[in-house]
């Protein structure tokens, strides 16, 4: 069994209340929301309105992932919209460290999202502090890309890390998973499935939900 956070950066916002309700009734465990700043990632999705919106909606933990540069600015104000995960980019922040702390003195819990590119090593002297990592499997920024395969090689590096260092991480994927890549990045360890475009265009989103939370 995995856990699944679905990313609402593919529902219909036109309809929020439908999608919402949907999710509160599947086997979704938490609910991903996708904040971009056209800086850090090239594109724009939706920030602390719809957040805020999503809270009243849904009793699920929100897990909210900054795609914005230096996102510690913003640790106050996405505690006060209800998040109870704040993601926030390795690369995105110069003081990893007093960020981490600071979302957690917040009452969140903390976790940091890896760009493809970017190493598994470089968590070695932050995982004991953290609650959970984001392996990016795709560029972040757009929805319904490509699996990048070099992903799970990640995912297992990132096990046996959590392994050595006695950390209570958990391991959370985002990016083209569907029941192939889910499957696979399950295998390879990890805990939690972020799944989009997958979901939102299924003939059955709620069907979707239970087949990745059934892997
Ligand atoms: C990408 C976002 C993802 C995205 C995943 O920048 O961080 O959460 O919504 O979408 P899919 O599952 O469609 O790849
Ligand atoms: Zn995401």
């Amino acid at each position: 069994m995995t856990q699944v956070s679905p990313s609402l950066l593919s529902a219909d916002f036109g309809h929020l209340h439908r999608d919402m309700q949907m999710l509160n009734e599947s086997a979704a465990s938490m609910i991903h929301l996708d904040v971009m700043d056209g800086v850090f990632v090239p594109n724009i999705s939706f920030g602390f309105p719809i957040i805020k919106c999503v809270r009243q909606l849904t009793d699920k933990p929100l897990d909210v992932h900054l795609m914005i540069t230096d996102p510690g600015r913003y640790v106050r104000q996405v505690a006060d919209c209800g998040a109870d995960i704040m993601n926030v980019h390795l690369e995105a922040c110069t003081h990893l460290h007093r960020v981490v702390q600071q979302i957690k003195d917040a009452g969140m819990k903390a976790a940091v999202t890896l760009n493809p590119s970017t190493p598994v090593s470089l968590l070695t002297d932050i995982l004991g502090d953290l609650d959970m990592v984001l392996i990016m499997s795709v560029n972040p920024g757009f929805a319904a890309q490509k699996f990048i395969e070099h992903s799970l090689q990640k995912v297992k590096e990132l096990r046996a890390l959590i392994t050595a260092t006695d950390s209570k991480a958990l391991i959370e994927i985002d990016g083209g998973i569907n029941l192939t890549t889910g499957r696979a990045a399950a295998d390879a360890g990890a805990d939690i499935l972020v799944a989009g475009n997958y979901v939102f265009s299924a003939p059955s989103p709620i069907e979707a939900i239970a087949g990745l939370a059934a892997l």
